[in-house]
């Protein structure tokens, strides 16, 4: 058997650029996801200088076109999946009340982090099926936490506990045939979304993504988790 296959959505900035990194240091094939293919192209760049084995892939996690054609591309040049992370998200409604904010606004936020999360997941279940099993992690947020929602974020904070209940029925549905589907909470984090004041590096970010992208059959499966490969509630 070759290498072990990775998709990473959303991975020529920021955690996701940082999860292909580890990903393909433990010695995975990562298709690194990026909307723009330029970027994606710059980004894989990077990666290959330090020696290690990536591909960019053109996915647009809110294009159906663009997510089938990735699909077939991936199948044809690796022809296996083992593991998939949904890291692909963006953050619209900062600063906003939740009775202010845009009903366009929301949809927004839900066509990448909600639909878009879902839109590939059924895309390349089936070949990580066809694999062998493997791991799918939906990279979401303690924002999303019901238990704990506060004020503002409502796009935000909606789209993340919708993600929540994706990863809970995907992993009801598909432990069966040894796709583990989790969670993640890569902690507060300095990234274009996080902003210049967040504690953590993408490294840090990257480490909880990476433990659950890469578990074994033994593994856990419909959990949350977080910095510490700690349990969240939900
Ligand atoms: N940073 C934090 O503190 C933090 C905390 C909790 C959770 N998260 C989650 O972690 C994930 C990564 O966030 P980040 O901090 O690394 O943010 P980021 O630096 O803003 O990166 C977001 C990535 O998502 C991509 N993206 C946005 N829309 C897309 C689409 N339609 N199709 C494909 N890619 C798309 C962006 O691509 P472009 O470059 O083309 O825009 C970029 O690569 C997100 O799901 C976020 O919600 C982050």
């Amino acid at each position: 058997m070759g290498k072990p296959v990775a998709l990473v959505t959303g991975s020529n900035r920021g955690i996701g650029f940082e999860v292909s990194r580890q990903l393909a240091t433990r010695g995975y094939l990562v298709f690194m996801g990026a909307r723009d293919a330029a970027a994606g192209e710059l980004a894989a760049e990077k990666l290959r200088a330090e020696g290690l084995s990536v591909a960019p892939l053109q996915l647009d996690v809110a294009s159906e076109e663009s997510v089938a054609a990735a699909r077939r591309r991936l199948s044809d040049e690796a022809g296996r999946l083992d593991a998939l992370v949904n890291n692909a998200g963006v953050l619209l409604d900062e600063g906003v009340s939740g009775l202010e904010v845009p009903i366009e606004t929301v949809k927004q936020t839900f066509e990448v982090n909600v639909y878009g999360a879902l839109r590939v997941s059924q895309a390349f279940a089936a070949l990580l099926v066809a694999s062998g099993g493997g791991n799918i992690v939906n990279v979401s947020s303690i924002m999303g936490q019901l238990a704990y929602a506060g004020p503002g974020y409502l796009a935000y904070r909606s789209s993340k506990a919708a993600l929540n209940m994706i990863t809970r029925v995907l992993a009801a549905e598909l432990k069966p045939q040894g796709v583990r589907v989790n969670s993640a909470h890569p902690g507060w984090i300095r990234t274009r979304m996080g902003g210049s004041a967040a504690p953590g590096k993408p490294e840090e970010g990257a480490a909880p993504i990476v433990w659950l992208a890469t578990l074994g059959a033994d593994g856990p499966t419909g959990g949350f988790f977080g910095p510490g490969n700690k349990a969240l509630d939900w």
